[in-house]
């Protein structure tokens, strides 16, 4: 039987040396997803509005260029490590390791060249009815970054009529430190018509972790009551985003990691509900992970033309990361990041979307 919405496969040009694809992948009236296997990067992902009327709901450029210049992740998978590590440092068996300082004196997301920079082997290409999509695997040697042990890591994207699953494992030659996670900005309004203040969250979180003025947590897990980091009941971004409080001050906005769960759990379970009245579109986060990064866009100022010639102003995207919890590598109370030679890393997340009037 010919496959009517088979997977379009077309170059997207070349990066680090090798040339990159662009995959298409479309479900008649319900997701149409891009995805390139440079950085893991999803660059577009279109659902319907209560209209039928099909938008883009994440943030990104129209050509590799954009992303090989200068770009706050934009849809990318993130590692070694997703969000900050104290002074780029850890210690780890007895020995200190001493990674990239990129985010002022700290390290952020995997370093100068993390894997939202590299090139990923498509190892498998799945092309169902209904489930569609790719496995990546990209092999990080031993050292770098300033990282130990070799990884090897194999992320599946799968697409279903109105999900994205991500299912990341890895394995590693020596000790090591893994906290992956996805990076997607999204905008339900589509095509980022306007910012995500009138967005409506809910995260079904009590805890949350206070930061420092580098946005590396100071060790307590704070109750969210009566706080503006309040989002167990659905609540609208704009109302406490400019709140007077030192913790929405030292991160500009959003921009903390929720804490679900003391440990990672063995079923994947709802963690956050995102929806835009207005489009009528709404998403759900699922994760085994046990926190979730909510940041709201805070950095974005205007500098950067996306796609369709949008330029993104500040908060016109939100990421909801799903991982460990930040500087776990430095905070023995944190649930553990370390793997070892031998066991496997093994996570999920998924996004739904669903459409209403
Ligand atoms: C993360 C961080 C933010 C910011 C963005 C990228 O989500 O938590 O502080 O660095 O990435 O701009």
């Amino acid at each position: 039987m010919k496959n009517e919405n088979a997977i379009i496969k077309t170059d997207f040009g070349n990066a680090n040396g090798k040339s990159v694809d662009l995959y298409s992948i479309q479900f008649p009236n319900e997701l149409e997803v891009q995805v390139t296997n440079y950085g893991g990067i999803v660059t577009s992902l279109k659902v319907p509005d209560k209209n039928g009327v099909m938008e883009d709901v994440v943030l990104g450029y129209d050509e590799l260029q954009g992303y090989l210049n200068e770009t706050p992740y934009f849809g990318a998978l993130i590692g070694r490590y997703g969000n900050r590590i104290a002074k780029g440092q850890f210690e780890l068996e007895g020995e200190t390791y001493d990674l990239a300082t990129n985010n002022n004196q700290n390290h952020l997301h995997g370093g100068i060249k993390g894997f939202d920079k590299v090139v990923w082997e498509v190892i498998e290409v799945v092309d169902e009815e209904n489930r569609k999509g790719l496995s990546l695997k990209y092999v990080s040697a031993d050292g770098e970054e300033g990282y130990p042990g070799e990884l090897t890591t194999i992320v599946d994207y799968i697409f279903t009529p109105n999900s994205f699953e991500i299912t990341y494992e890895a394995t590693t030659s020596k000790t090591t430190v893994v906290n992956l996670t996805q990076h997607s900005y999204f905008n339900l309004s589509g095509n980022a018509s306007e910012d995500i203040l009138g967005h409506e969250l809910t995260i079904n979180a009590s805890l949350f972790l206070p930061v420092d003025n580098t946005l590396i947590p100071t060790g307590e897990l704070r109750p969210v009551r009566d706080t503006p980091f309040d989002f167990t009941n659905p609540k609208l971004i704009g109302e406490d985003v400019n709140a007077t409080n030192e913790q929405i001050g030292f991160g500009g906005g959003f921009d903390h990691c929720w804490v679900m769960t003391e440990a990672p759990t063995a079923q994947i379970r709802k963690v956050a509900t995102l929806s835009h009245q207005q489009s009528g579109r709404s998403m759900e986060v699922h994760t085994k992970e046990p926190a979730i990064q909510f940041y709201s866009g805070n950095f974005l100022d205007g500098t950067i033309t996306g796609k369709n010639e949008k330029v993104y102003h500040q908060r016109y995207g939100l990421c909801l990361e799903t991982q460990h919890l930040p500087d776990s590598p430095n905070q023995g109370q944190f649930p553990s990041t370390v793997l070892k030679k031998g066991e496997t890393y093994s996570t999920a997340t998924k996004y739904v979307f669903s459409t209403s009037n």
